[in-house]
């Protein structure tokens, strides 16, 4: 992937997104501090080695899920999942 997702992605809609599938566990401020983020061990988004995963890698993980967090392929659109990665680096900023 050449340029950086990011900049023309709805973050709001990302935003409204991620808030109804994903802070459950990631909490909504992204550092996973929710009971369930805990148990599961959702890693904080502004880990370096988390935000050095290319857009392509969270993709992958949102798309499919990644051990125990679920995929996503069925609630999320490919723009859905393109705003939800935008609002991520919104987060992690
Ligand atoms: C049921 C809890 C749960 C939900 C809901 C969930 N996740 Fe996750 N997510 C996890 C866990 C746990 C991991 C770490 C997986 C691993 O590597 O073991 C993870 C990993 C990730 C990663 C990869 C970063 C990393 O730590 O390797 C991204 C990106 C991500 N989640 C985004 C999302 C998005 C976006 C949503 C909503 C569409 C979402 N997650 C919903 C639990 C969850």
């Amino acid at each position: 992937m050449t340029s950086p997702i990011g900049r023309t992605q709805d973050t709001a809609k990302g935003q409204k997104a991620y808030n109804a599938d994903c802070a459950s566990c990631h909490g909504p401020d992204g550092r996973g501090q929710t009971t369930a983020g805990k148990t599961m061990k959702a890693r904080e988004f502004s880990l370096d080695e988390v935000k050095m995963e290319s857009d392509a890698e969270w993709t992958g993980s949102i798309v499919k899920g990644e051990n125990k967090m679920p995929g996503y392929d069925r609630q999320l659109s490919d723009v859905g999942v393109k705003d939800v990665v935008a609002y991520i680096h919104r987060l992690v900023k």
